[in-house]
């Protein structure tokens, strides 16, 4: 109140010098949205779907921009290296800022450390896919036939770092396997391929199958959660199925690079709520299997704390099957 008085008695040019240019309102121009792999896949989905609708309500547009490249790092990279005044915020993952420290003793970023949470958009059931005609009925002959010709079949998956990657690393050691593994810029590239049968098998996020699933273009032996898809009724846990120590599952969330105002942090998770309570929104991410989070899981604080969970757990899974990258 006294600064206001002594504008007032000062007039306003002085108090314009002492406080600066005023900072137009964020935003005020289109924000990028770097998503770290290809177009068309389960992180491109996600990406596409809750940024449209946080552009309504911020009023700029949030673009997607496809920044691919070793399994998701290149794009998060150049996310966190990004100016931090909220025009470039990126959608990370489980693979990006869980399982990657553990793959890339060199990475360029730390997750824990070297961002600005905004929130947590949706949980992701992961499931053992294969191609339409590959000779297995069921997740026990899948397994048995794996074991049998690990030489006959390969693997798609989105990169060293990926949650294709990092879920089907810790199948195959469970399994004691180790076939061919073909890494594509993402898994919108590599399940066209499944379909066209050119690759035999991977794990990929229900957001990114689901349809194909459902027109029977491609096979799902199992879902790795504790319960059925609503969206897949027919697919099997991986318990009921006969492999239950493989349990895992994905999330999606949005990152800023550290270091942005708080202000600009607080319209960015403001957004993403709203965008979460769209009903429009909702149903799009439901329909492809996705898990809202509750408001208390949207927060800033809870991505944190999920990203420290994730980093902590997965470094021993992956070490422990000699995953890293030399
Ligand atoms: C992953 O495997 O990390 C993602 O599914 C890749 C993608 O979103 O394309």
């Amino acid at each position: 109140m006294t600064r206001l008085l002594a504008c007032i008695a000062t007039g306003f040019l002085t108090c314009f010098a002492a406080v600066g240019p005023a900072r137009s309102e964020y935003p005020d121009r289109p924000i990028t949205m770097i998503v770290p792999f290809a177009a068309g896949g389960p992180t491109d989905t996600v990406a596409r779907i809750v940024g449209e609708q946080m552009g309504k309500t911020l009023g700029q547009a949030v673009v997607v921009e496809n920044v691919s490249g070793a399994g998701g790092t290149t794009g998060i990279t150049r996310g966190a290296q990004s100016k931090p005044d909220g025009y470039t915020i990126m959608m990370g993952h489980m693979g990006t800022h869980g399982a990657a420290p553990a793959l890339y003793p060199t990475l360029k970023y730390d997750p824990t450390k070297d961002f600005a949470p905004v929130g947590l958009v949706a949980g992701t059931a992961i499931l053992i896919i294969a191609k339409k005609d590959f000779p297995a009925t069921n997740l026990k002959e899948f397994v048995a036939y794996l074991k049998k010709n690990p030489d006959k079949v390969n693997e798609a998956h989105a990169g060293v770092g990926s949650v294709s990657f990092t879920t089907c690393t810790m199948l195959q050691s469970i399994l004691g396997t180790k076939t061919a593994r073909v890494a594509y810029r993402g898994t919108g590239p590599s399940l066209n391929d499944l379909v066209a049968g050119q690759v035999d098998f991977g794990c990929d996020q229900i957001v990114n199958v689901v349809s194909q699933v459902q027109a029977g273009t491609i096979k799902a032996f199992a879902v790795a959660s504790p319960q059925r898809s609503a969206v897949l009724k027919d697919v099997p846990t991986t318990k009921e199925a006969g492999l239950p120590e493989f349990q895992v599952s994905a999330w999606n969330a949005v990152f800023a690079p550290k270091d942005t105002p708080k202000d600009v942090m607080a319209k960015l998770n403001g957004a993403l709520v709203k965008a979460l309570d769209d009903g429009a929104t909702r149903t799009r991410l439901l329909e492809l299997g996705s898990i809202i989070p509750d408001r208390a899981g949207r927060s800033p604080e809870a991505l944190q704390a999920l990203v420290e969970k994730e980093v902590a757990r997965w470094t021993p899974i992956l070490k422990a099957a000699g995953a890293t990258v030399n």
